[in-house]
């Protein structure tokens, strides 16, 4: 029995909303655990929200919610967004159920308990954006090296966790176990800081400054410090203490981060973990930073990507393999529009896409679209060629994928790609098919070409599950053959011989390298005489957006706002859309009325208010008119 596996991301807060970095660490791990899975472990893959805490408490504050109403909104963004990416995850916690603040304070009381929880008094530097003290040391210039604001000074009664104790306990493990961080250069930095005197962790906060949190279990006075709670979802998500499945799972977990989150995860998990007496987690994966274009992706400079708006454009397939084959897993890496474009037009469109299709149609021109035998000919070095080939990148990306060289794998599966290519130029089969004596060397011929297809599909399965199902079943693979695991790849001679093939298809549309894509860069309407101002639309398209009823439950006016109102309503399920009709209808004209949203428009913030969809209207700014139904509609029933 091979081990289970078990990975997580990190949960992520719900005062922002989900962007490229977040969906390149979640995508990380769905590959993995597609990749052990293919490896035939039993796995688990937990992601989730991280709910609690002051930045969500002023995050909710701004768009007039409640914090509980505001991280039901945006948790649900995240939840949304997974699937959309072909992430397949088994679990999302959010920190605010009840079974994980159940954990929360039982981990508490027993740690309060053994003694390494004291209550004093302190004086530091606090950083409202980070939500925690800094040590003078820590700080550069007198500021936060994070927000890079001036932290306030503080003086409060706390409650310490006692880290210093474990600091030497901590520096040994490390050393005696090289891969519990990785890469090297993560496990080097957090033995660097861990040469300075580790200071105790203040894991209170007193109600009179913030309530949105976890009660400590032994003193109402106080909540729960957001990280201490936050790093307890990886065991809580597991039925921690007793869960059959934290049995089985725990001791298997890869925790996959980023490093603004290494000193959390690689300094107090490890303690807290020990403090509570709970086993450590096997081992802490950190990858590198995404920047746009050279620049520090950021609200403020608005160059935040949005993953979403990606996918819809370039396609899941494209958009992750441009994610996994960019970043080298440990550094970081700058992303462009146009460099997405080239790696879909060079690697996806040309090697791949190319390759799939020429072969397919040779099938098809040849034999009729059945694969011929494999084994009639005398095999020329050519032909050998091609499986010690397969072997070499099986080899090669089994090796790679462990290491969670995504690029290195890639790297190995476009070199097989490469040789096949050439493999089909060298052996010319429009040649071969001229004569009748080299049918059987024909035969041969695409019969490798079908195979190493093949494997070439179940190698891209875990970083493009989508293109790889799309390949298996246009190589005439059905259920229950087309999930193949790395075993399946290791055997040369799977396809089975007189399998009829369906037509070929594109795998990637080449892009027009010059043509605008995204929102930022938007087509220019072409005018035509009569025709719409707006750039004709495939059905395709149309399709994703998501027109839905909707009753309006309640209206009000936008605080200084002569145009927008803000209208509560329910959409199959209950949200809030701003819309620009104050100066056309009294909000008590709107209640009850039964209108039509765009329910997958990306959420905006309007005078700050966050409008999750708009409503559809027509006319000027005075005189608009709502669309409506000619007859009552059930609330979120979409439009065909
Ligand atoms: O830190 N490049 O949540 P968070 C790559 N709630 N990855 C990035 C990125 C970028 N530019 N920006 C963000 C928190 N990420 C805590 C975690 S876990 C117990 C609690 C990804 O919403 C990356 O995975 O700030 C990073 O570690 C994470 O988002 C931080 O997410």
């Amino acid at each position: 029995m091979l081990k289970p596996f078990y990975v997580t991301t990190p949960i992520y807060y719900v005062n922002a909303m989900p962007h490229l970095g977040h969906a390149y660490t979640t995508v990380v791990a769905d590959v993995v655990n597609r990749f052990h899975r293919m490896c035939g472990q039993e796995t688990y893959f937990l992601t989730g929200t991280d709910e609690h805490g002051d930045k969500v408490v002023r995050a909710a504050r701004d768009e007039g919610l409640s914090p509980l109403a505001y991280a039901d909104q945006i948790s649900e963004l995240f939840k949304g967004l997974w699937p959309e990416l072909d992430i397949e995850y088994d679990q999302f916690i959010r920190t605010t159920e009840s079974d994980h603040i159940r954990v929360v304070k039982l981990v508490l009381q027993n740690i309060y308990d053994s003694g390494d929880i004291y209550f004093s008094e302190y004086e530091g530097a606090y950083c409202f954006g980070c939500e925690r003290f800094y040590a003078e040391r820590e700080l550069v210039n007198g500021k936060c090296p994070d927000h890079e604001t001036v932290p306030e000074v503080i003086k409060e009664s706390n409650y310490f966790f006692r880290m210093s104790r474990y600091q030497d306990w901590l520096i040994d493990y490390i050393l005696t176990h090289p891969d519990f961080i990785q890469p090297e250069r993560y496990k080097n930095e957090v033995l660097a800081f861990l040469r300075e005197p580790l200071e105790d962790l203040c894991i209170s906060r007193p109600k009179s400054r913030l309530q949105w949190g976890i009660t400590l279990p032994f003193d109402d006075n106080y909540v729960t410090y957001v990280w201490f709670d936050a790093l307890l979802n990886y065991v809580s998500a597991q039925g921690y203490p007793d869960g059959e499945r934290f049995k089985k799972f725990w001791p298997a977990v890869q925790h996959i981060v980023a490093k603004d989150i290494l000193k959390p995860h690689g300094i107090y998990w490890p303690i807290m973990l020990k403090a509570a007496g709970i086993p450590l987690y096997h081992q802490l994966r950190v990858h590198g930073y995404w920047n746009v274009e050279d620049s520090k992706m950021s609200k403020s400079l608005g160059n935040m990507v949005d993953p979403m708006e990606l996918k819809n454009v370039y396609g899941v397939d494209a958009f992750r393999y441009f994610l996994l084959r960019e970043m080298a897993f440990g550094l970081d890496a700058s992303f462009s529009e146009k460099a997405l474009i080239q790696r879909i037009n060079s690697d996806l469109a040309n090697d791949l896409g190319n390759l799939f299709s020429r072969s397919l149609t040779m099938v098809h021109k040849y034999f009729n679209g059945v694969v011929p035998k494999g084994d009639g000919a005398a095999e020329s070095g050519f032909d050998l060629d091609v499986k010690s080939g397969a072997i070499r990148a099986v080899e090669d990306y089994e090796k790679a994928m462990a290491d969670l060289a995504f690029h290195k794998a890639l790297i190995a599966v476009w070199e097989f790609i490469n040789r096949i290519n050439k493999y089909i130029d060298i052996s010319a089969p429009w040649e071969l098919a001229k004569k009748k004596t080299q049918y059987t060397q024909l035969e041969l011929v695409l019969y490798n070409i079908v195979e190493s297809l093949r494997i070439i599909a179940g190698l891209v399965y875990p970083l493009m599950p989508r293109t790889a199902r799309v390949m298996q079943k246009h190589l005439g693979m059905t259920s229950p053959d087309t999930f193949q695991t790395l075993e399946d790849l290791k055997v040369w001679g799977k396809t089975r011989s007189g399998t009829k093939l369906p037509k070929t298809v594109t795998l990637f549309p080449r892009v027009e390298p010059d043509k605008p894509k995204s929102e930022s860069r938007k087509a220019a309407p072409q005018k035509e005489a009569g025709a719409s101002e707006k750039p004709e639309i495939p059905m395709k398209i149309f399709q994703q957006i998501d027109l839905r009823v909707a009753t309006v439950l309640h209206a009000e006016r936008v605080e200084k706002s002569e145009n927008l109102l803000k209208l509560k309503v329910d959409a199959g399920e209950e949200r809030t859309v701003v819309a620009g009709i104050a100066k056309s209808y009294q909000p008590e004209d709107l209640i009850g009325k039964q209108v039509v949203i765009v329910a997958n428009l990306k959420p905006a913030k309007l005078m700050g208010v966050l409008s999750r969809g708009m409503v559809l209207a027509a006319g000027e700014k005075d005189t608009l008119r709502l669309v409506t139904l000619d007859g009552p509609s059930e609330p979120g029933t979409p439009l065909a």
